[in-house]
């Protein structure tokens, strides 16, 4: 085994974000995409803003603001379905090959958790819902702090909590600017590219580039 502790971003990485609209798409209409898109992108801004100005509010409450954003700016989205998209985004689809993978690192003995901007609540009814309880160990969640990733006072609550070294770690996620920040950090970084994204932030490069999570078994 290479790594003895992985740690997994959540929204993206593990659990597919665009899980929630896809559900309720035909009902939404037209716009389905560009609303799930545009949720996303507003909770992602909102989470940096917040933190550059000192105004944390939860990510769960920054879910519901930027569902609100994207509500309004496509206005042919039913908006009486916001609560059932709230309620869909607390029990988001995993990717599916996430639990196939996360079962053969933790057969190996490794320690597996997840470091994610999200609110410790939404997390837990996530991995519940998923049914990944029993192989992720720990949930990490930036709320213990009252900051957004990338600062690195987030990657840094992985490594207190298990008194190793930033290079000790494997880090995984599809958010190329989290990459970039764990980069940083100084974790064994891996990119989930699932999307097929350009490369950016040539100065805090991963270790490597994987479409989704398998072949992280094999690398060293
Ligand atoms: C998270 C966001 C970045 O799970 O997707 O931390």
């Amino acid at each position: 085994m290479a790594f003895a502790v992985y740690v997994f971003d959540a929204y993206g990485t593990v659990f597919d974000v665009h899980a929630a609209v896809r559900r309720h798409a035909a009902a939404l209409g037209p716009d389905a995409q560009r609303l799930s898109d545009l949720w996303r992108q507003k909770q992602l801004e909102y989470s940096w803003v917040r933190t550059l100005a000192g105004t944390y509010k939860s990510f769960w409450h920054l879910t519901e603001d930027a569902l609100d954003t994207a509500f309004a700016a496509y206005p042919s989205a039913d908006r009486s379905l916001r609560d059932t998209l709230l309620d869909a985004y607390r029990t988001l689809d995993c990717y599916p090959e996430v639990p196939h993978v996360l079962k053969d690192l933790k057969a190996d003995g490794a320690r597996l958790a997840i470091l994610s901007n999200g609110s410790p609540r939404m997390l837990d009814q996530a991995v519940r819902a998923a049914g990944l309880e029993s192989v992720i160990d720990d949930v990490l969640s930036v709320d213990e702090i009252r900051i957004y990733k990338p600062d690195p006072r987030v990657y840094e609550i992985a490594t207190t909590r298990y008194r190793v070294f930033p290079n000790a770690i494997s880090f995984q996620s599809s958010n190329r600017w989290d990459v970039a920040g764990a980069s940083r950090f100084g974790f064994r970084t891996v990119w989930i590219n699932r999307a097929g994204a350009v490369d950016e932030y040539p100065d805090m490069a991963p270790a490597a580039v994987l479409k989704d999570l398998k072949g992280l078994t094999s690398l060293s």
